[in-house]
């Protein structure tokens, strides 16, 4: 069976109702990454982190997978997928992916502050899931040591990046959807794709880059993955 490496981005959550980071009125536009996502953000106000996660999770609790995660999951039934994200949402697991890897983290698990990511990341036994709940400064882990969002802030190491080159350099094919391609290095993965291997973006907008490899499908996720399920 084929190998399809299925790389995604906040776009592909977009019509769940999750904004993305930097279209307009996105993330970016209402918070500031270096306050509310960066490590020196982390120790210089750990409570204004923890409030954006809080507020992240709740957000993620009334949203729901959408047809663009379904059909990413349903492409399983042809091909050895492998799913990796730079979306730290839950939406592909809950539209049935079973190999989703997270780049940057994931915003239902928390961990103590004071571990630090491995070369292959951290141990499960670190990592703690809180669901939808809310964490606040003085919740502790049981080493007794603050809780922080187990997520990749900016500053930190990728500690899946390894694996996620692996997968992309043993792929027999390579859909990227809704990324801007514009933070490493998430955004290089593709060109670890072997060469025999077509790459293909759902985007509604032209990538920040100019690649000639790259077979865009200038749709929404959702209609793009329609069109991409019966091109294939
Ligand atoms: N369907 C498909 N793509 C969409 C849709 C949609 N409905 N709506 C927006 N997009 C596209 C935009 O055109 C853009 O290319 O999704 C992309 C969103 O880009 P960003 O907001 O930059 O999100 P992303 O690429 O995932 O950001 C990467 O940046 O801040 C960090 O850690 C954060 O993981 C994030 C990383």
């Amino acid at each position: 069976m084929d190998r399809l490496a299925i790389l995604t981005g906040a776009g592909v959550s977009a019509e769940s109702g999750l904004g993305t980071f930097r279209d307009n009125d996105g993330l970016w536009d209402n918070y500031d990454p270096m306050e509310v996502a960066s490590i020196d953000g982390w120790y210089r106000n750990r409570k204004k982190v923890l409030d954006f996660y809080n507020i992240r999770r709740k957000q993620l609790e009334n949203a729901a997978p959408n047809e663009a995660h379904k059909l990413i999951a349903s492409l399983e039934k042809r091909f050895k997928v492998d799913v990796i994200t730079q979306n730290v949402d839950n939406l592909h697991e809950r539209a049935g992916s079973t190999n989703v890897l997270h780049l940057h983290g994931e915003l239902c698990k928390v961990r103590p502050e004071n571990t630090f990511c491995e070369v292959d990341g951290f141990s499960e036994k670190e990592v703690y899931d809180v669901g939808y709940g809310e964490v606040h400064l003085g919740d502790k882990a049981p080493n007794g040591v603050q809780l922080r969002p187990h997520i990749v802030f900016f500053g930190e190491a990728v500690p899946n990046m390894t694996k996620a080159v692996e997968i992309v350099s043993k792929a027999d094919m390579v859909l990227i959807v809704g990324t801007s391609l514009s933070v490493y290095p998430a955004a290089s993965l593709y060109h670890y794709a072997p060469d025999s291997a077509p790459v293909y973006l759902i985007d509604p907008k032209a990538p920040g880059i100019a690649d000639a490899r790259i077979r865009h499908i200038k749709m929404v996720a959702t209609d793009g993955m329609r069109e991409f399920v019966k091109m294939i």
